[in-house]
C-alpha cells in the first residue's frame, strides 16, 4: 500500500524497463508521468523481449497501465504498439487508459524535430518530434490528446500548429505536412485510441485512496531532465520525481519512496558533457559487453566510469530513499575499475557535481579492485565476489543512499533483491 516513484539517476537507459517490470509483481497500477516515445524501455521475461516507448513498463503482468498527462503521445506509435503488444498475447483486457490531457505528437513535430537535428544546433534527439511538441504544450497551442474525440476541434488546432510552424519549416527548407495529410496519417489510431482516453488523475487518486499499490514510471534520466540535467542537451520535460506529481496530478505527500537508478557505470546517448567519458579500447569495452546501442534509435551509447559526484546530485534532486544499481555483471573482467570521487574545479576540489562548470572540470578518479567472476547466477550480495561488494559498499558510502536493488542481467530473475520499495 504505497506510491513508488522510480526515476533513473544518470542520463537514461539506467534499466527502469526491467527493474520497474520486476517491482510491478507488487504493483496495482503503473502510470508513466513523462516524456514520450523518446523513452526505450526493455523488459526481459521468460526468455521473451519487449521494448515500451509509451506504455508503462508494468504491461507484461497485465497491471493497469496509466499513459499520465505529463506525457506527449504519437498516436501513431501507440498504436503501432498496442497492436504489437497484443499479437504477443498481452494487452488482452482493459488494462490501457491514456490520459486525454497528455499532448498529441503530430507528424509536423517530428518534421521540426528532424530538420534542426541536421543543423548546427543539433543536440542528438531521438527525432521523435518531443521537444517541440512541448513547447507547443507550453505555448498553450497544443494538441491534448482529448482533441481527437472532436474532429472539427482537432482539425482547427492543427491548422493553427501548422500556420505556427509554417515560418520556421520555410526558413529550414522543408515542407510540413497539409493538415488533411496530418489527420489521414491519424486517422487509424485515432480510432483505436479514443476508446482509452479518460480523465487519468481521477484513477490514479482513486488507487491511491484505496491504499492500492501505485508505480510511476519516469523516462530518460535526472542529467536529462529540463530544469536539472546539463541544459541545454537536455530532453525537455521533468524527469525527476518531483514531475511525478505534475505528470501524474497527485500531491507530494501521496509518495512514499523514490527508487534511483544507476548503472554501475555510465552511459549518454546524444551530444552534451559527459565527464567520466572513454572513447578508449575500455569505453568500447564497456559499450559491447553491456550491448550499448540505443534501444529506440539503435545508436551507439557513450560509455565511462561511475560518476559519484552526479549520483549524489541525483539523490539530491530527486530525494532518494533507494538505490538500484544495474548492470553490474558488465563489470566483470576489468582487473581495476576507477570511480569518478570528486572533480577539480578553477575554484578548487569538490564533491559536488559541478552542473554548471562541466566543461572546465576535470573527474578525480580512485581505483578499485575488480573481479574476474561472471555474475548472472548471483541472488544474495553474501555470493558476490568481495570486489564487487566492495565497489557496491563503495557506492551506498558515497551517496548515503541505502542500496534496495542489485542487477545482474538483463532479465527478471536476474536481480538480488534486498528491499521491495512496496514491502515484504
Ligand atoms: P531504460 O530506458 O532505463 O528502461 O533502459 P533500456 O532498456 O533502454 O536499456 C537498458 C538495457 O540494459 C536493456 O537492454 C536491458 O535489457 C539491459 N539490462 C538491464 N539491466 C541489466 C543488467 O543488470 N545487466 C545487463 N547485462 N543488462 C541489463
Ligand atoms: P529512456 O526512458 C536516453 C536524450 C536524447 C537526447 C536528449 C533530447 O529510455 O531512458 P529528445 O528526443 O528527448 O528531445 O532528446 O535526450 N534522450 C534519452 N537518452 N534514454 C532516454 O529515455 C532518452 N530520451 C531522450 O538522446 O540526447
Ligand atoms: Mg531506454
Amino acid at each position: 500500500m504505497a506510491s513508488v516513484v522510480v526515476v533513473g539517476a544518470q542520463w537514461g537507459d539506467e534499466g527502469k524497463g526491467k527493474v520497474i517490470d520486476l517491482l510491478t509483481e507488487k504493483a496495482d497500477m503503473v502510470v508513466r508521468f513523462a516524456g514520450g516515445p523518446n523513452a526505450g524501455h526493455t523488459l526481459v521475461a521468460g526468455g521473451e523481449k519487449v521494448i515500451v516507448r509509451l506504455i508503462p513498463s508494468g504491461v507484461l503482468r497485465r497491471t493497469r497501465c496509466v499513459l499520465a498527462q505529463g506525457m506527449v503521445i504519437d498516436p501513431r506509435t501507440l498504436h503501432d504498439e498496442i497492436q504489437t503488444l497484443e499479437a504477443r498475447g498481452y494487452l488482452k483486457n482493459d488494462e490501457l487508459v491514456v490520459s486525454d490531457r497528455a499532448h498529441c505528437i503530430l507528424p509536423l513535430h517530428v518534421t521540426i524535430d528532424t530538420m534542426r537535428e541536421q543543423g548546427a544546433g543539433a543536440i542528438g534527439t531521438t527525432k521523435r518530434g518531443v521537444g517541440p511538441c512541448y513547447e507547443d504544450k507550453m505555448a498553450r497551442r497544443g494538441v491534448p490528446m482529448g482533441a481527437l474525440r472532436d474532429l472539427s476541434r482537432l482539425r482547427g488546432l492543427i491548422e493553427r500548429l501548422t500556420d505556427a510552424w509554417a515560418p520556421v519549416a520555410f526558413a529550414g527548407g522543408v515542407k510540413l505536412p497539409t493538415v488533411q495529410e496530418t489527420l489521414d496519417a491519424m486517422a487509424p489510431s485515432r480510432d483505436r485510441i479514443l476508446p482509452l482516453l479518460r480523465s487519468t488523475a481521477g484513477l490514479v487518486d482513486a488507487s491511491i485512496r484505496a491504499k492500492k499499490n501505485v508505480l510511476l514510471e519516469g523516462a530518460q534520466g535526472t542529467l536529462l531532465d529540463i530544469d536539472h540535467g546539463t541544459y541545454p542537451f537536455v530532453t525537455s520535460s521533468t524527469a525527476t520525481a518531483g514531475g511525478a506529481c505534475a505528470g501524474a496530478g497527485i500531491g507530494p505527500t501521496a509518495i512514499e519512496h523514490v527508487v534511483g537508478l544507476a548503472k554501475a557505470y555510465t552511459t549518454r546517448v546524444g551530444g552534451g558533457p559527459f565527464p567520466t567519458e572513454l572513447t578508449d579500447a575500455v569505453g568500447e569495452r564497456l559499450r559491447s559487453v553491456g550491448a550499448e546501442f540505443g534501444s529506440v534509435t539503435g545508436r551507439p551509447r557513450r560509455t565511462g566510469w561511475l560518476d559519484l559526484p552526479a549520483l549524489r546530485y541525483a539523490a539530491r534532486i530527486n530525494g532518494l530513499s533507494s538505490l538500484a544499481v544495474t548492470k553490474l555483471d558488465v563489470l566483470t573482467g576489468f582487473s581495476e575499475l576507477s570511480l569518478c570521487v570528486a572533480y577539480d574545479t578553477p575554484e578548487g576540489r569538490t564533491t559536488e557535481f559541478p552542473i554548471d562548470a562541466l566543461d572546465t572540470a576535470k573527474p578525480v578518479y580512485e581505483a578499485m579492485p575488480g573481479w574476474s567472476e561472471p555474475l548472472g547466477a548471483v541472488r544474495t550480495l553474501a555470493d558476490l565476489p568481495k570486489a564487487a561488494r566492495a565497489y557496491l559498499d563503495r557506492i551506498t558510502a558515497e551517496t548515503s543512499v541505502p542500496l534496495g536493488i542489485v542487477s545482474v542481467g538483463s532479465s527478471r530473475d536476474e536481480t538480488i533483491l534486498l528491499s521491495h520499495p512496496f514491502g515484504a
